[in-house]
C-alpha cells in the first residue's frame, strides 16, 4: 500500500481525495497497489467532512512519516507551498501538483531536487485542468522536435469571448455572466490580463524547449479591450476573436512566444474552442498537428489529472520518469520582430490614412456602423505596426493580431 498525503482541503484537493475513493479498485488496479490518503493538511477545520478524522493542521506530520510517499500539492502560491514541496522532495517524497504558478517558476529547480533524492517532480494538472497534455509532450511525442505550441488555455477568458461573440454583450457584463457562474475569480486579473494562460505556456514552452522559458519574459495582452464592435467586424469577416497562447521554437535556444487575443478564421481548430473549453495545438516535425481538447479547469477534471500523477509515481518509485525541462534559460525572442497581419478599427474619417499607413490592407465597412471601419493589414513586423498605430493618433480605436 501506498500512502498519499493531500496539502490544501480546497476545490481541487477536495477533489483528489473524492477521485482516489470514488475510482479505489480501478487505481489499485492501474497502480499495482492500493492508494490511501493518510493525511489531509490544511489550516482550517471541517466539522462533519467524512475525512475529518485524517486532517492535520502540522506539516511535519506529514514529513515524519516514512510511510507518506507521494504529496499532493494543492494548496496554491508559492509561498508555503514552495517551502512544503522542497522539504517534502528532500525527504524523498514525490509530489503531484495542480499549482502552475510554482510550475511556471520553480519548474527546473523542483525536478532536479526531485531527481536528487530519487522522486518525483509532476504537474499534469498545472496546463489544461484535465486534458493530458504534460505526459503527451514527456512520453508520447519523443520522436517529434515540438516546432510550435497554440493553445486556448483558459477558460475564463473563453468564457467571456464566447458570451461577447453570441449574445452580443460588453467584456464588462460577459464577465459578470462568468462571475455569476463562478467561472471567474472574484478578482479577475490573473485571468483576463493573460497572466494565468502565460504561466500555463511558459510551461509548455519549456517542455518543448527542454529549457526553462521565464513566464515574465513573455509578452501578454489580456481581452479587456475587446469591444462588441470587434466581432461584428470578425463575424462579417467569417472570423472569431480567441485569446491565445504561443511558443514558436526558432532554435536551439530562442522561440517566440505571446499571449494575445487573436482574429481567428471561423475555420482553424481553436476557433471551433467555446465556452470553458481549453484546446492545445501541438506541431511536431514528422507528426504535423494534433490537437488535445476538454475540460481546462473544475474541481474532479483537475484532481483527475493530479490523481494520474499519483498512480505514474506509485508504478514507478525508484524509478526515473523523463522530463526534459533544463534551468538554462531559452530565450524569447524580441516581440518587436514578431511579423503577422493586423485588423485595426479606426474612425471612418481616417480611411484615406489608414490606406497610406498600411499599403496593400483591405477596408471592411458595415452598413450599421457609420462612425468606425476595420481594416486588414498585410503581414508587418509589430514594431512597424506600432509606429504607423501612433502616426495615426486618436484615430485607431483598437486592433488585433489576425491568425
Ligand atoms: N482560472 C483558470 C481558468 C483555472 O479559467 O482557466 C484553471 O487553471
Amino acid at each position: 500500500m501506498v500512502k498519499v498525503a493531500v496539502m490544501g482541503y480546497g476545490t481541487v484537493g477536495s477533489g483528489v481525495v473524492e477521485v482516489i475513493e470514488k475510482n479505489k479498485d480501478m487505481i489499485q488496479k492501474k497502480a499495482g497497489q492500493e492508494i490511501e490518503v493518510a493525511y489531509i493538511l490544511d489550516l482550517r477545520e471541517f466539522p462533519g467532512d467524512p475525512y475529518e478524522a485524517k486532517l492535520v493542521h502540522d506539516v511535519n506530520v506529514i514529513m515524519e512519516d516514512p510511510e507518506v510517499k507521494i504529496v499532493c500539492e494543492t494548496m496554491g502560491g508559492t509561498g508555503a507551498a514552495y517551502k512544503f514541496t522542497k522539504a517534502a522532495l528532500e525527504k524523498g517524497k514525490s509530489v503531484c501538483t495542480s499549482n502552475k504558478e510554482m510550475v511556471a517558476k520553480y519548474g527546473p529547480e523542483l525536478i532536479k531536487t526531485a531527481r536528487e533524492h530519487a522522486c518525483h517532480y509532476l504537474f499534469e494538472a498545472s496546463v489544461g485542468g484535465g486534458i493530458p497534455i504534460i505526459r503527451p509532450l514527456n512520453d508520447s511525442l519523443t520522436a517529434e522536435k515540438i516546432e510550435s505550441i497554440t493553445g486556448i488555455l483558459n477558460g475564463t477568458t473563453n468564457y467571456i469571448l464566447t458570451k461577447m461573440e453570441r449574445e452580443d454583450k460588453s467584456f464588462d457584463v460577459a464577465l459578470a455572466r462568468a462571475q455569476e457562474k463562478g467561472y471567474a475569480e472574484h478578482n479577475p486579473e490573473a485571468d483576463v490580463e493573460g497572466y494565468d494562460a502565460r504561466r500555463k505556456i511558459a510551461i509548455l514552452a519549456s517542455l518543448m524547449m527542454g529549457k526553462h522559458v521565464d513566464s515574465e519574459k513573455i509578452p501578454t495582452e489580456g481581452i479587456t479591450k475587446i469591444t462588441p464592435a470587434d466581432f461584428a467586424y470578425a463575424k462579417a469577416a467569417g472570423r472569431t476573436i480567441k485569446l491565445l497562447a504561443r511558443a514558436k521554437a526558432i532554435g536551439e535556444n530562442s522561440l517566440e512566444a505571446m499571449v494575445s487575443p487573436v482574429m481567428l478564421d471561423k475555420e482553424s481548430p481553436l476557433a471551433m474552442v467555446n465556452f470553458v473549453y481549453n484546446a492545445i495545438l501541438v506541431k511536431g516535425n514528422m507528426l504535423g498537428e494534433a490537437m488535445f481538447y476538454g475540460k481546462g479547469a473544475g474541481k474532479l477534471a483537475t484532481a483527475s489529472a493530479v490523481v494520474s500523477d499519483v498512480i505514474d509515481c506509485t508504478r514507478n518509485l525508484g524509478r526515473k520518469i523523463p522530463c526534459d525541462w533544463d534551468a538554462q534559460e531559452a530565450t524569447v525572442e524580441d516581440a518587436g520582430n514578431n511579423v503577422c497581419a493586423y485588423y485595426v478599427r479606426a474612425k471612418k474619417s481616417a480611411k484615406a490614412a489608414l490606406l497610406a499607413a498600411f499599403p496593400e490592407g483591405e477596408a471592411l465597412e458595415l452598413p450599421d456602423r457609420a462612425e468606425d471601419l476595420a481594416y486588414f493589414t498585410k503581414p508587418m513586423a509589430h514594431s512597424a505596426f506600432v509606429s504607423a498605430c501612433e502616426s495615426l493618433g486618436d484615430t485607431v480605436l483598437g486592433s488585433i493580431r489576425l491568425g
